[in-house]
Formats: C-alpha cells, sequence, structure tokens
C-alpha cells in the first residue's frame, strides 16, 4: 500500500518540526500504521543543521510518550518537493519561504499545518524566546492536528 510520506518545515528544525515528526510517527506507530506513514523534518533555516533538538522540545516530548533526542537538523533541500507527498508549514513565514524555494517542478503539496487540520489559518508560534508553556502549547496543538492529520489520512480517529 502507499506510504504517505509527509515533511514537517519551521524556521530551525530545532523546536516545533522535530516534535510534529516525533508525534505523528509515535501515533502512527500506535495505530499499527507505521508501514503507511514516513515523517521527517527540515528547516527553512540551516543555523542549526547537525544539532539536537532543543531541549525543552525533548523534554516535552519525553513528558508525553514521544522521544526525539536523536533526530538532528537540516535544512530543507531541493529534492524534499519532490521526496514528500506533503510539506506542512508550521507558520505562514514558512508557507511563504517554501511557495518562494519551491522548484518549478515540485509535486508536494504545500499547506499550512494549522490550515490543513482545522481549516484555521492559524500559526503553531515560534516558541524558542518563550517558555516552558509556549512548548507544551507547541505540543497540544500538533499532537492534536496530527490526530486528524492521521484521521484525514487514513480515516481513523
Ligand atoms: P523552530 O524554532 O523554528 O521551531 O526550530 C526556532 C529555533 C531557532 C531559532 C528560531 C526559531 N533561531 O533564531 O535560532
Amino acid at each position: 500500500m502507499d506510504k504517505r510520506r509527509i515533511l514537517f518545515v519551521c524556521l530551525g528544525n530545532i523546536c516545533r518540526s522535530p516534535l510534529g515528526e516525533g508525534i505523528l510517527r509515535t501515533m502512527a506507530t500506535k495505530r499499527g500504521l507505521e508501514s503507511r506513514v514516513e515523517a521527517d523534518s527540515a528547516g527553512t533555516g540551516g543555523w542549526h543543521h547537525g544539532e539536537a533538538p532543543d531541549r525543552r522540545s525533548i523534554d516535552v516530548g519525553r513528558e508525553n510518550g514521544v522521544d526525539i533526542s536523536g533526530l538532528r537538523a537540516r535544512k530543507i533541500k531541493p529534492a524534499d518537493f519532490s521526496d514528500f507527498d506533503m510539506i506542512f508549514a508550521m507558520d505562514r513565514s514558512n508557507l511563504r519561504d517554501l511557495v518562494k524555494i519551491a522548484p518549478h517542478d515540485s509535486h508536494a503539496d504545500i499547506h499550512l499545518f494549522m490550515d490543513f487540520v482545522s481549516g484555521q489559518k492559524r500559526d503553531v508560534p515560534d516558541p524558542y524566546y518563550g517558555d516552558r508553556t509556549d512548548f507544551e502549547a507547541v505540543y497540544q496543538m500538533l499532537s492534536s492536528g496530527c490526530e486528524k492529520l492521521l484521521a484525514t489520512l487514513f480515516r481513523t480517529a
């Protein structure tokens, strides 16, 4: 059966998008959908290339049973636009950047994450300069969004 290849994209690939990747992979595995979903993440910027996720994202993930400590940041590359079926921008600035850099022959569907999962043109806000509450809010948005994403893609609940 077809595998859905899904890429989460934020600015640095250390706070939001690695959490999205980890949450979706963990949720898919729990539902027996691991062979149907491939999750990855990247940043529009490359400043954190090769780094582990932000400690605060690792911690909020771990508290919720999602281990992202082994992930490493990378910058989005042209091949991602053909290697993935869906690319989800965490915020509207990421979305604008993605649209700008997408190769002309890109065949990935590019969406604002919250728009795709809830119909609301809302950002998953950048928590980098925030505190623990901001990281928890990001976790909750991504977690309920990934539930909806799996339900939409596979008609599961
Ligand atoms: P992310 O958060 O885009 O969710 O990974 C950020 C990480 C680093 C920076 C900004 C946002 N930074 O300015 O270094």
